[in-house]
């Protein structure tokens, strides 16, 4: 399962990127305005591409469907990493398909159901976004949603990747490992508390404590 950090925050993204943790990154119009200032959007992405060798999702604001086709060409001359994410709407559905045809890839973000992320696979979305952790907020099963995609791609061959998000504690990114989602995109603290365990420390300082009685060096 690849990995994508969900954030626009340079210094993490080099931070996992330099210690080789992930494959790429998503972001969204709030992730962006966190980290933003007085920098323009295009470029923040630019950073970002020339950090991270791996797809970059990069949002439209537009709610039409020509405003959503004009701002995904104009993300997607950035870099060429750049993947136009367009929120899983009629008009998103539509701009998801003209996008595609002229060669960009696509990530449909805000999905919250099964049917809603088979529309988006025929619309030739390249990765598909359930929303784990937003469907869990309201009280029903996000980890249910990616399965219930899996198996529906798999019994029509669908090729859209299946990028879960919203993860928002290591048991989710556990869950879509488990169901065969093909990307995860976590929060720099979920990715950390991945690696983490109390265990490797414990193990770790009785290690050097008995080398210490060496009273050597290598
Ligand atoms: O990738 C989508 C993600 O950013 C949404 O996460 O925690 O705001 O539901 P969250």
């Amino acid at each position: 399962m690849k990995i994508f950090l969900d954030t626009a925050d340079l210094d993490e993204i080099r931070r996992a990127s330099q210690a080789g943790l992930i494959d790429g990154i998503t972001t969204n119009p709030s992730l962006l305005a966190k980290v933003a200032g007085d920098r323009a959007p295009r470029d923040i992405f630019l950073d970002i591409c020339r950090e991270v060798d791996g797809p970059v999702s990069a949002e439209v604001v537009a709610i039409d469907a020509d405003g959503m086709i004009s701002e995904g060409r104009r993300l997607a001359e950035i870099h060429e990493n750049i993947v136009v994410k367009v929120p899983l709407t009629e008009d998103g559905l539509r701009a998801c398909r003209t996008l595609r045809e002229g060669g960009v890839r696509v990530n449909v973000t805000l999905c919250f159901s099964a049917t809603q992320a088979l529309l988006a696979a025929k619309a030739g979305a390249s990765y598909i976004s359930p929303f784990v952790g937003r469907l869990d907020d309201v009280g029903h099963d996000g980890m249910e949603l990616v399965a219930e995609i899996r198996e529906i791609y798999d019994e029509y061959d669908l090729e859209t990747e299946i990028l879960a998000a919203s993860l928002r504690h290591p048991k989710h990114v556990l869950g879509s490992a488990l169901l065969g989602a093909d990307c995860a995109t976590l929060p720099p603290a979920v990715l950390y508390k991945l690696l983490r365990h109390p265990l490797t420390d414990v193990g770790l300082e009785s290690f050097l404590a008995d080398w210490e009685t060496l009273g050597k060096g290598l």
